[in-house]
């Protein structure tokens, strides 16, 4: 069996993500669609213009070690869409939909930041330098965006859900 090194695994976790991206560009005009609140709407088509410089930094990074960008279907983002559009399904006229969307949002942000998170810490020890600017620029929207969804739920959506 062929040694495998942090190169390879960087590779293929670049491609888990790569998939990953795509799949939240295509789902997030159905989150906004849904949403009720304006904010919220708001939040979700302004992460998916971000998410489309996201899919480009991860093809840079494609291009930066010579291998064509190439999705590897991200079984994890998968179910957590599909959980997303369970809470559409069931809470689809409730004004607990919300929260459930935001709820979904955030589960995708978070596994988002682990794999950035991650994925800085490898480019730096791999000394690739370039990509390691590139995970951070995306880390740090991924954050950034994590903490706008946090503040609606807080101010916003948590006590509407509840007051029913
Ligand atoms: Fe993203
Ligand atoms: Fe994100």
């Amino acid at each position: 069996m062929a040694e495998k090194t942090l190169n390879d695994l960087f590779l293929e976790t670049l491609k888990d993500i790569y998939h990953a991206e795509k799949q939240i560009y295509r789902k997030l005009p159905k989150m906004a669609k849904n949403a009720n609140s304006e904010e919220l709407k708001n939040a979700f088509l302004t992460h998916r213009s971000e998410t489309e410089g996201q899919i480009e930094r991860l093809e840079q990074i494609f291009e930066s070690l010579g291998k064509r960008a190439q999705g590897k279907p991200c079984e994890a983002m998968k179910g957590i869409l599909e959980e997303g559009e369970e809470v559409i399904e069931d809470f689809g006229d409730s004004d607990a939909l919300d929260a459930g969307l935001l709820a979904a949002a955030q589960t995708v942000e978070h596994y988002e930041i682990s794999r950035y998170g991650t994925m800085k810490a490898w480019a730096k020890q791999l000394g690739m330098k370039d990509a390691e600017k590139l995970l951070d620029e995306t880390l740090k929207e991924e954050i950034k965006t994590d903490q706008i969804l946090s503040k609606l739920a807080e101010s916003a959506m948590n006590p509407k859900a509840a007051a029913k």
